[in-house]
């Protein structure tokens, strides 16, 4: 490692201590849901490998409460769960302003995040339980749970993804997966391709192998709490490019930032970029619930991708460990145009996105050029960034009335 990136690890180690602190434990319904005025439910799902995921339900609304209710769910983000459509007050949530409208709100929650810590037969104790990257996700917990919400109401669902859950709606509907039990799908900030993601932090994870570093040191789980923190840079220390030998001034850098708690939202900014429209009262309750756990070995895997600038399937890093899965030595790539060009898509992205690059999602609709004109609304915000589209105080006029407009559309 030169001195560029050992700087840059630093401040990329810099940056995950500074997000690192304790989260709630609380359940979403009774913490986020309940107190706002709706019925919550809280559903188990098990896939298939056996993740037990924590789904919330907000089945009707304060004052429409029709039967029959068109069920949506709603998948979040990397190192966030569903409080991600929770955080504002009911008129501006998306979950909340869903079921005032007609809809029968399923909220999912990937495994690992505090919803879904559940195995039916490993602890999140274990290295083998973190043993998973998006393709699991796209693989077991999005099909376990479209098939319990389908088996539940008798529907096709529609979805609304944030991040990387709109990389799991794209990766699904390439393979021909889950189209047949959806009505439509809004993708809010685009994950797809990530070769021009702007964010110098992510960059730094990536071409620092940060997070193989990680993997390497037999921590699964990524950046959970406090002591993860504490453990990975005591770990860190045992690799030979980092110098632990003046531990006092590491140790200064790292714990004694000139950031007090309220701006350690700042330095996560940096990572996604600049929100223009989030009330500042809310990143108290944004701060007890991010950011999630998700597993050292999707982050690799989010990382190789950025790298190279494709969406391929996790790379084992040798000839012979790729042939043992995949049956050819480079991973498979996953091939967007070949999702069905009469599914009915809606793409929301922000020009001062740093994760969800403009120019990476100009390669998403590269590939969606041959998409049928009428199953494919735009919408595209300048001044937005990766937040504004779920927390920002004016989404409701901005993102969520053409949302629910195209949902409206498609009956
Ligand atoms: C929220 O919306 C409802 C119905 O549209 C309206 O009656 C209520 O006044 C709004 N509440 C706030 C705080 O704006
Ligand atoms: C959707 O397609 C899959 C596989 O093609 C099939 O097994 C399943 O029964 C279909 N579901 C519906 C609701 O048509
Ligand atoms: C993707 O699929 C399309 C249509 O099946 C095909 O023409 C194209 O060559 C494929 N691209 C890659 C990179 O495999």
């Amino acid at each position: 490692m030169d001195y560029t990136s050992t700087t840059l690890f630093l401040a990329v180690l810099l940056f995950a201590s500074a997000v690192a602190h304790d989260i709630s434990h609380d359940s979403l319904c009774k913490s986020m849901v309940e107190t706002k005025g709706y019925i919550c439910e809280e559903h188990k799902v098990t896939t298939k490998d056996g993740y037990i995921l924590g789904v919330q339900r907000i089945p009707v609304g304060r004052t429409s409460k029709t039967a029959n209710r068109p069920p949506v769910l709603l998948q979040h983000g990397i190192f966030m769960d569903a409080a991600t459509w929770l955080f504002n007050s009911p008129n501006k949530s998306l979950a909340f302003i869903l079921a005032d409208n007609g809809f029968d709100v399923w909220m999912g929650n990937n495994r690992g995040t505090i919803s879904s810590r559940g195995h039916t037969s490993l602890s999140a104790n274990d290295l083998a339980y973190w043993d998973w990257t998006w393709e699991q996700l796209v693989n077991d917990d999005l099909p376990a749970m479209y098939d319990y919400i389908h088996k539940q109401t008798g529907q096709k669902l529609y979805y609304v993804g944030h991040s990387l859950g709109t990389l799991l709606a794209l990766a699904s509907f390439s393979q021909e997966k889950l189209v047949n039990l959806t009505k439509s799908a809004a993708l809010l900030c685009p994950i797809a391709y990530t070769g021009q993601v702007s964010s110098v932090f992510a960059r730094a994870i990536a071409n620092t192998h940060l997070a193989q570093h990680v993997y390497s040191l037999g921590l699964g789980e990524f950046i959970a709490g406090g002591s993860v923190a504490g453990k990975l840079q005591e770990g860190l220390c045992h690799l030979p490019p980092i110098d632990c030998s003046n531990l006092v001034s590491l140790n200064f850098i790292i714990y004694n930032l000139p950031f007090p708690k309220t701006t350690d939202l700042h330095v996560k900014f940096l990572f996604i970029g600049p929100n223009c429209c989030i009330k500042p009262s809310i990143y108290d309750v944004f701060l007890e619930h991010t950011p999630q756990s998700t597993s050292t070995k999707n982050v690799v895997h989010l990382s190789q991708m950025l790298l190279a600038g494709n969406i391929a399937k996790y790379d084992y890093g040798d000839y012979s460990e790729n042939k043992k899965h995949y049956g050819q030595g480079t991973p498979p790539l996953y091939n967007l145009t070949r999702i069905p060009k009469d599914i009915p898509l809606f793409i929301g992205y922000g020009g001062k996105d740093l994760l969800s690059d403009v120019n990476d999602v100009k390669l998403l609709l590269d590939n969606l050029k041959d998409h049928q004109k009428d199953k494919l609304v735009l919408q595209y915000r300048d001044d937005y960034a990766h937040f504004d589209f779920v927390m920002a105080e004016n989404a409701e006029s901005v993102v969520y009335d053409p949302l629910l407009a195209f949902l409206r559309t498609q009956t």
